[in-house]
């Protein structure tokens, strides 16, 4: 399973590529707002700064809804670096541009997916990535693990391509659970990713460890 990180901190981006287990970055609106990026050229200027940290996969939302818009936005931003994937929503034209896009060989991310009917529309249209928002369901008492699963077996159905890229992702068990159902990313916070180290027994482990090594050479 492919690990992407969900922020546009380029601290955290670098802390989680230094770690060694880093496939790529997942950024929204929210989360570009949250840096306080705001205009085109930073905009841009942002995402030449996380392409350069990272190998390659780095989702870049547009913020048009309109088609010709959308194809306008996703182009100017697949041209920032050959790592871009364009990330659009699950709507209409969107659908329409993920085909659009597909055909000149521009790789998508459908983003705010929340449902099966929704995730079969991408993947025909030719997304490279899905992006079912897995919290957001849990929020309201649907479970977003079930929506995982599900995908998992009708894209083996029908052999899609389009990978699916379990968002949304809260906490390490999300994470673990979605490596087990066999989603092919995984895209969460710093916290989640590093929270996977966490085990005391590691922790009390290696105390013990470094305890006996320092007697027994003193
Ligand atoms: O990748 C989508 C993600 O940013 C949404 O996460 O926690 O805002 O539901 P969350």
């Amino acid at each position: 399973m492919k690990f992407f990180i969900d922020t546009a901190n380029l601290d955290e981006i670098r802390e989680a590529y230094d770690l060694g287990v880093l496939d790529g970055v997942t950024t929204n609106p929210s989360l570009m707002a949250k840096e306080g990026i705001r205009g085109e050229e930073n905009v841009r200027a942002h995402y030449k700064a996380i392409c350069d940290i990272v190998d390659d996969n780095v989702s870049a939302e547009v913020i048009a809804t309109t088609y010709n818009e959308i194809i306008k936005e996703g182009e100017a931003l697949a041209k920032i670096d050959d790592k871009i994937v364009v990330k659009v929503p699950m709507i209409k034209e969107g659908v329409k541009a993920i085909k659009y896009f597909s055909n000149q060989g521009i790789r998508t991310n459908c983003t705010l997916v929340f449902s099966a009917g929704q995730a079969i529309l991408a993947a025909k249209a030719g997304a490279a990535y899905v992006s079912p928002f897995i919290g957001r369901l849990d929020d309201i008492s649907t479970d977003g693990l079930a929506l995982i699963e599900q995908l998992v077996q009708i894209y083996q159905n029908y052999e899609f391509e389009t990978e699916i890229l379990a968002a949304s992702v809260r906490h390490t068990m999300h994470l673990v659970q979605c490596a087990e159902i066999g989603a092919d990313v995984a895209t969460c916070p710093l916290s989640v990713i590093t929270g996977l180290l966490k085990h005391p027994l590691t922790d009390s482990g290696l105390e013990k460890f470094l305890a006996d090594h320092k007697k027994s050479n003193s």
